[in-house]
């Protein structure tokens, strides 16, 4: 049965949730394998909107087996309350949920360690979840993993040791430096709803395999955001392509059957970092009023722009989509014109692909498009929407060199053009 990786094609908010919950129909388990509370994947069904930031979106699908993979860090407050707030809604009953032993354990001094420096000179606009200080904790191998809270005297000593290598950096920032006693009490009584949710998440994922499931693995932030592939140093700390979803699950390279990129039919960007086709005009108002563009963990306005083709190819060279799913098509609904970038100049030169580290110097190549004012959100096959969106989509599909495999019009589970499905042998 396939296995098919959902991975987010531009800087993260690309619509990711959707996507996943409306194939999470086909899947039997969906795996989230990278990021932690930094995502935000939020989600209509039966018009009521939910927010889900380590729980993989398939937990809505009854029937669905829900693992959080070994390359998440996860701060064990927020899975325990978004636990709480599914079963209180009854969207835990009937669904299992899996938590990797070796995922990392956010704890309160990632969180301070973010904040204090994310008021200072340094800052890059980080989401302040303690993301970036508990995958340095990881890559510095003094982390604590979830495996540690079934011992106590040993997450005791870890929680020491990491308490102490944390010290100077808080108290250079102008922190109170963390208490491990008072973290180890909090820790352990989370332990006891946490420990039983604890496995062998690859083990566990290549026996499902063997049972013959479907596996969707469930990407969080975007291909620009990558920690190796990103426009750094203003990325998160984690792999957000392809790559992430193979360490940060366990699973072969080999048995990923396709792999399908998100991107919206504009581009968004939240925190520092380049941006060529940012609009701070009326078009850039209009596609933050219309798409909603506020950060679903941060609340904060998202900076807007047009369609970034150079940026976008790059995405689909790195992670070799088989297709694009092109969303939220019906915010450019009312704009007398749309355009997109198709090419960056670069110190005098044309780039089709968009160079990582000279992107600030980038100056965007235009073509534009007529605008429809005619609504999209009714359409379900591309003959529905006017003729302008859907020029538009034929043009994103042949300037980006990949296919578009679906189109959103609307932030419900329905509102949404399928035009192949990834799941199915075409
Ligand atoms: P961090 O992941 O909180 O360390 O933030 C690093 C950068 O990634 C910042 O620019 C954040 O705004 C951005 N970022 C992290 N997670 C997301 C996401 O889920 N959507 C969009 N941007 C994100």
């Amino acid at each position: 049965m396939p296995v098919v990786a959902i991975i987010g094609a531009q800087w993260g908010d690309e619509g990711k949730g959707k996507v996943v919950d409306l194939y999470t129909e086909f899947a039997q388990v969906v795996v989230r394998f990278g990021g932690g509370s930094n995502a935000g994947h939020t989600l209509v069904v039966d018009g009521e909107k939910l927010t889900l930031r380590v729980i993989p979106s398939g937990i809505l699908r009854r029937g669905t087996l829900c693992v959080l993979g070994q390359g998440m860090v996860i701060d064990p407050e927020v899975l325990l309350g978004e636990m709480d707030t599914l079963a209180g809604k009854g969207h835990l009953e009937g669904r299992s949920l899996a938590v990797s032993r070796h995922a990392h354990v956010v704890l309160p001094y990632h969180q301070l360690v973010d904040e204090l420096r994310e008021s200072g000179p340094g800052a890059i606009g980080t989401t302040k979840k303690g993301i970036g200080p508990a995958y340095e904790d990881k890559a510095a191998r003094r982390g604590i993993r979830f495996v540690d809270l079934a011992d106590r005297p040993l997450l005791r000593a870890k929680l020491e040791r990491a308490t102490a290598a944390w010290k100077p950096t808080i108290e250079s920032l102008g922190g109170e430096p963390p208490e491990p006693a008072a973290i180890f009490e909090t820790l352990a009584a989370q332990a006891e709803k946490i420990v039983p949710l604890l496995a062998d998440t690859a083990a566990l994922l290549h026996d499902e395999l063997a049972r013959g499931r479907s596996l969707l693995l469930e990407g969080a932030q975007g291909t620009l955001l990558d920690l190796d592939h990103g426009t750094y140093p203003f990325v998160t700390s984690s792999s957000c392509t392809v790559g992430g979803a193979i360490t940060g699950s366990g699973l072969s390279p080999r048995r990923i059957d396709r792999v399908i990129g998100i991107t919206k039919a504009y581009a968004t960007r939240v925190g520092a970092g380049p941006f060529p086709t940012e609009l701070g005009d009326e078009a850039g108002n209009h596609l933050r009023r219309v798409g909603g563009e506020y950060g679903s963990v941060t609340g904060r306005p998202r900076r807007c722009g047009w369609l970034d083709l150079p940026a976008l190819r790059r995405a689909v060279l790195l992670n070799g989509f088989d297709g694009l799913a092109l969303t939220k098509l019906d915010v450019l609904t009312g704009m007398p014109e749309v355009k997109a970038c198709v090419a960056y100049e670069i110190d005098g030169r044309r780039h089709e692909l968009c160079p990582t580290d000279a992107i600030d110097r980038a100056v965007p190549i235009y073509e534009t498009f007529p605008g429809w004012t005619e609504p999209t959100d009714g359409a379900r096959t591309l003959a529905d929407l006017p003729a302008p969106a859907r020029r538009y989509v034929e043009s994103v599909e042949s300037l980006a060199g990949c296919p578009v495999v679906l189109v959103g019009v609307g932030p419900a589970r329905e509102q949404t053009i399928v035009l192949s499905n990834p799941f199915r042998r075409q």
